[in-house]
């Protein structure tokens, strides 16, 4: 019997506890609330005010407007290419449509890598397409110039170089990259034939570049790059 008693006293002490902290929960929850609600309008707020003070959609509207992504912007320290060049890069995208838009993303990216000078990247004329129109029937070049001058120097073809007055054409030196090739094959083989004859030209050039890339930028601008047709 006591032993009863006890436990309905025991009983009546726990459920008033409970009903005390339901009390105490829901004034927090009532509290949480109103802390929600005013974070949310004072973050509604600034970001406002912060997107018009510095115009972001303002800066990166001509490129979008030309259907060049403009996300992806760099984060980080992102210098523009440096005045000297190492060479001329010259690429042919082969593959259907999408695979040779994601071919020119790695051409910017490794011309990057390389700090050389890119040529308007050579799409196939293929079956898929029937159309020999070319980068130039496809893309708004001079868009796809200017959107990317930050990241890459690109030029419409390879310059003419002149020996004893004479002027002729450069001419690229043709490599066959590996399959998925790592940044380091870039920076090292491709590079020393880039120097040695000032441009180089990577063909096939689809899949050449690996697709995992340890750096958040180069990922960033291969996002930047990706141009919607
Ligand atoms: C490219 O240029 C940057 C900055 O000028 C330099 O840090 C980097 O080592 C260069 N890379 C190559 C492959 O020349």
């Amino acid at each position: 019997m006591a032993g009863k008693r006890g436990g309905n006293r025991h009983q009546k002490q726990s459920s008033g506890g409970i009903r005390g902290m339901l009390g105490r929960l829901s004034v927090a929850v009532v509290v949480l609330f109103i802390c929600t609600l005013s974070l949310y309008s004072t973050i509604k707020g600034t970001t406002s005010t912060s997107r018009s003070e510095i115009r972001v959609d303002e800066l990166w509207s001509p490129a979008a407007a030309q259907g060049w992504r403009p996300s992806s912007a760099p984060r980080s320290d992102w210098p523009p290419p440096p005045i000297e060049t190492n060479g001329y890069l010259r690429v042919r995208c082969n593959g259907g449509l999408n695979q040779q838009r994601s071919t020119i993303c790695n051409a910017v990216l490794a011309a990057r890598i390389m700090n050389a000078t890119l040529v308007l990247p050579e799409l196939d004329a293929n079956s898929f397409w029937h159309d020999d129109s070319g980068f130039k029937g496809l893309y708004d070049v001079e868009h796809f110039i200017k959107a990317l001058r930050y990241d890459v120097k690109i030029v419409e073809r390879l310059p003419e170089t002149s020996s004893k007055g004479k002027s002729k054409k450069m001419k690229a030196f043709q490599i066959r990259p590996p399959r998925d090739a790592p940044i380091s094959w870039y920076t090292t083989d491709a590079l020393q034939k880039m120097k040695e004859h000032g441009a180089i030209y990577l063909t096939p050039f689809s899949h050449r570049l690996a697709e995992e890339i340890d750096n958040p930028e180069y990922q960033r601008l291969r996002c930047r790059v990706n141009p919607s047709v």
